[in-house]
């Protein structure tokens, strides 16, 4: 069979779906994902997409499914198409951001509290944890932090990939993500024990210590690097909490 031949045969096998984007109606290939749905039906992506991977938090999308009356949330590079599926995207939800000098803060529960007042608007509906495509606890971290925990909320919301579909359902109008990341900035710069290792690093870059590696590798011709690269020594899967290379010619 001809490579024309095999390919139109596979088209011709392709079960094809309607789904409805933003009213209107389309035929696609049932195992798409919403994303690659909406580019085969003529839609070009300039914003509402980023890492295509599940991680960026750029595609959060709505939709319905008949016979349920359920709103239903996914991540349109992560969801595969259901028929007549009804759906939009949220390419980007208007919340609440404060504004703060991140320089002048002490790390105490009362200053997130003084930029979010709104983190006592939270009535415990859980519509948030219901809703998030990443399956954080949203209302728990928030319940967190109206305890002062900040250290306990960074960590419950340590998936969030700030998609804001919590604050889209949330009735006490709370941007739970921006709380949660100014949560876990203030964990990770003032509360949470320092990384000796990585200070160590640092001042070994800063003195210098690895100018002479980069050098050389700089100045190797692309097959020499590649062959560098490839051959290097690489951690097992499965090592020891303190596996280091034998050879460290550029550590
Ligand atoms: S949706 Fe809003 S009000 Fe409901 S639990 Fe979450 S944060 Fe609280
Ligand atoms: S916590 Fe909110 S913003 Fe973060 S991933 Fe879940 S729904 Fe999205
Ligand atoms: S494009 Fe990044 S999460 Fe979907």
């Amino acid at each position: 069979m001809s490579t024309a031949t095999q390919v139109s045969s596979a088209k011709a096998e392709t079960k094809m779906i309607p789904i409805y984007i933003m009213g209107k109606r389309y035929e696609v290939p049932e195992s798409l994902t919403i994303m690659k749905a909406m580019e085969y039906a003529g839609y070009k992506y300039i914003r509402g997409c980023g890492c295509r991977g599940g991680i960026c938090g750029a595609c959060a999308t709505v939709y319905r499914v008949p016979g349920d009356y359920k709103i239903r949330v996914g991540l349109a590079c992560q969801t595969v198409v259901e028929p007549d599926m009804y759906l939009t995207q949220l390419p980007f939800y208007p919340a609440n951001r404060a504004m703060y000098d991140f320089s002048v803060l002490e790390g105490k529960a009362e200053e997130i509290f003084s930029l979010y007042p709104e983190l006592f608007r939270c009535v415990a509906c859980n519509a948030c944890t219901k809703v998030c495509p990443m399956d954080v606890q949203v209302m728990d971290y928030i319940a967190t932090l109206k305890r002062g925990d900040i250290a306990a909320a960074a960590q419950i919301s340590f998936d969030c990939i700030q998609c804001g579909l919590c604050a889209s359902r949330c009735m006490g109008e709370l941007p739970q993500y921006h709380i949660a990341q100014l949560a876990r900035r203030i964990n990770g710069a003032l509360l949470a024990p320092r990384a000796e290792h990585l200070v160590n690093m640092v001042a070994k870059i800063e003195t210098g210590h690895f100018q002479k590696g980069l050098d050389e590798l700089k100045g190797m011709d692309e097959d020499t690097l590649k062959k560098v690269y490839t051959e290097r020594e690489m951690e097992p899967a499965t090592g020891e909490e303190e596996w280091a290379p034998q050879d460290n010619t550029y550590l």
